[in-house]
């Protein structure tokens, strides 16, 4: 079922200076950077690949996606008064998003919140509950040719 480690989501209190953390100590370069609303969320997807690479989605390119909350109301910020910076959750890659759900489903594992979203790329991304995960907020992500 999962294709891939799409990207590692890190709670931040500073995007600014955890992008700049990124930048400075492992090379990397920001690929999106959104403001989310809706969310609560400000938002930085990092590719992690060799500079010049040419992966496909499904080769697997990676992202370290930095998260920093916007209001206080959410899960990340509660992660973030509770637990600090640091790894909130993992995002895996998946050919058919649909058809792991269902599988998922059958064995009882729940989507938080109930339905599939939009990701950052306009992908669909979906969340599992951590406590189905051994503790571990998993995200899927509909892989595509990005
Ligand atoms: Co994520």
């Amino acid at each position: 079922m999962l294709a891939s480690i799409d990207h590692v989501g890190i709670a931040c209190s500073d995007i600014d200076r955890s992008i700049h953390r990124y930048q400075m100590l492992f090379g990397l370069q920001v690929t999106k950077y959104e403001d989310r609303p809706v969310s609560g969320v400000l938002e930085a997807m990092l590719r992690v690949a060799p500079s010049g690479s040419e992966l496909t989605a499904l080769s697997g390119a990676s992202y370290v996606q930095l998260l920093q909350p916007t209001r206080s109301d959410t899960a990340l910020a509660q992660f973030l008064r509770e637990r600090g910076e640091g790894v909130q959750h993992i995002g895996y890659g998946v050919v058919d998003l649909q058809a792991a759900l269902r599988q998922l489903r059958r064995h009882g594992v729940n989507l938080v919140p109930d339905m599939p979203q939009h990701g950052i790329f306009g992908n669909s991304i979906a969340f599992l509950e951590a406590s189905s995960i051994g503790g571990v907020l998993t995200e899927l992500v509909q892989l595509d040719g990005r």
